[in-house]
């Protein structure tokens, strides 16, 4: 074991690290200099970091017009906004869907909302690690309103079949939210052709912003209840706040160093290619797994992610354990325990938690080799220590 090994920063689905130099040059610049807004400010110098992401969300994601991407705190800040905003339209009482893969981002809005307003509440179960079309269109009821899922698991790495799930959806008249927090920036995401009514997204994971801005696509204003009111720079003799995109939903000042910083992640991405970065993901989290398989004490919870996410544990081992010596011995950053997605951890490891790798386009190639060694070594021990008489 090395003394005081280099980090190596395996934890990039909770947030990316480290972020492209352009990225805090961006947020150092729109600090350094005056800001200026449309509509907020006098002076043209200067950069309008608020436009320059939109724009930028609005290429990556393909999602029209760019007054259609609202931008909030994070990912959770806009389901929030989304779920509570449609089921404010809806009938007490009403019918809602989501799965047991869901992130806590979604689980506890609505399990909120049921407590509060009830909500008849669905969990569709998976099966490997994805949740079948056949079974969405089973759980339909003639009252189903809305149905809230992920595009990617933060837990499996997997990408759910969300084109053929919202066409059932929208065959029977339900609302489709999707959390995309651990897709935006990892894979293609084309909103202008997929059946999704709104698309949540965060500025700190895949987009290699800084922590503290997200976003939403919403195809139809109409169909979400803004629930947040304020200063808007904008028609301010008016004691009601504008019903215009992006306004009607953007309150309040914005966090522009984070916006200026998310406009340079997104332009980092689009030049490095998103097929290339889904690619180079799918080849380091497969040799990950191949190295992993090979010890015959590890339980790997996805077997061929899209994301590069890979879930283990070491049998006989608390995998919190497993944390703190790759940490410690080897300057591993993984990421244990539960991951806020506290139904999908009963359904796989019965609640005990995982230990999660999550690799990032900028992880080495040595990286994934050093951690795939490490966690064997980890794993040879223990194996030896329960097989030695
Ligand atoms: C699937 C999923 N949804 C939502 C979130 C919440 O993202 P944020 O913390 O940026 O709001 C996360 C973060 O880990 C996630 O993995």
């Amino acid at each position: 074991m090395a003394r005081n090994p280099p980090i190596i920063y395996l934890n990039n689905a909770a947030t990316t690290w480290p972020k492209p130099p352009d990225v805090l040059e961006a947020a150092r610049r729109s600090l350094a200099l005056p800001v200026f807004g449309s509509g907020r400010t006098t002076g043209s110098q200067g950069e309008d970091y608020i436009t320059l992401a939109r724009e930028a969300l609005s290429r990556l994601l393909a999602a029209d017009p760019p007054e259609h991407v609202v931008f909030t705190q994070n990912a959770t800040d806009s389901l929030n906004l989304l779920i509570q905003g449609f089921l404010a339209g809806q009938e007490a009482g009403c019918h809602v869907l989501t799965t047991a893969l869901e992130h806590n981002s979604v689980l506890r809005p609505l399990h909120e909302w049921e407590r509060q307003h009830g909500i008849r509440l669905t969990i569709i179960p998976f099966e490997g690690c994805f949740v079948s079309p056949a079974a969405v269109r089973a759980a339909i009821e003639p009252d189903t309103r809305l149905m809230v899922m992920n595009h990617g698991s933060n837990v499996l790495g997997s990408v759910q079949e969300i084109a053929r799930i919202g066409e059932i959806l929208h065959d029977h008249g339900v609302y489709f939210i999707v959390d995309g927090a651990q897709t935006a920036g990892h894979i293609p995401v084309n909103l202008r052709e997929l059946p999704v009514d709104a698309y949540a997204f965060t500025g700190h994971k895949g987009l290699f912003g800084l922590p503290g801005v997200g976003g939403f696509y919403l195809r139809d204003p109409e169909a979400i209840a803004p629930i947040r009111f304020g200063g808007t720079g904008t028609d301010s003799f008016s004691l009601l706040h504008p019903r215009e995109m992006p306004e009607r939903f953007e309150a309040g000042t914005h966090n522009y160093p984070g916006l200026a910083a998310l406009a340079a992640g997104v332009d980092y991405i689009m030049s490095a290619g998103v097929e290339a970065i889904a690619a180079k993901a799918e080849r380091q989290t497969g040799y990950l797994i191949g190295e992993l398989r090979k010890a015959p004490n590890i339980t790997i919870y996805n077997d061929r992610p899209s994301l590069p996410i890979v879930s283990f544990n070491i049998q006989g081992m608390e995998n919190d354990d497993v944390g703190f010596i790759l940490a410690r011995g080897y300057g591993i950053i993984a990421r244990t325990g539960i991951h806020c997605a506290p139904l999908m951890h009963r359904a796989i490891d019965g609640g005990v938690g995982c230990v999660r790798l999550s690799l990032s386009w900028l992880t080495t190639d040595d990286e994934c080799r050093i951690a795939a060694e490490a966690v064997r070594e980890i794993a040879d021990n223990a194996y030896s220590q329960v097989s030695s008489p």
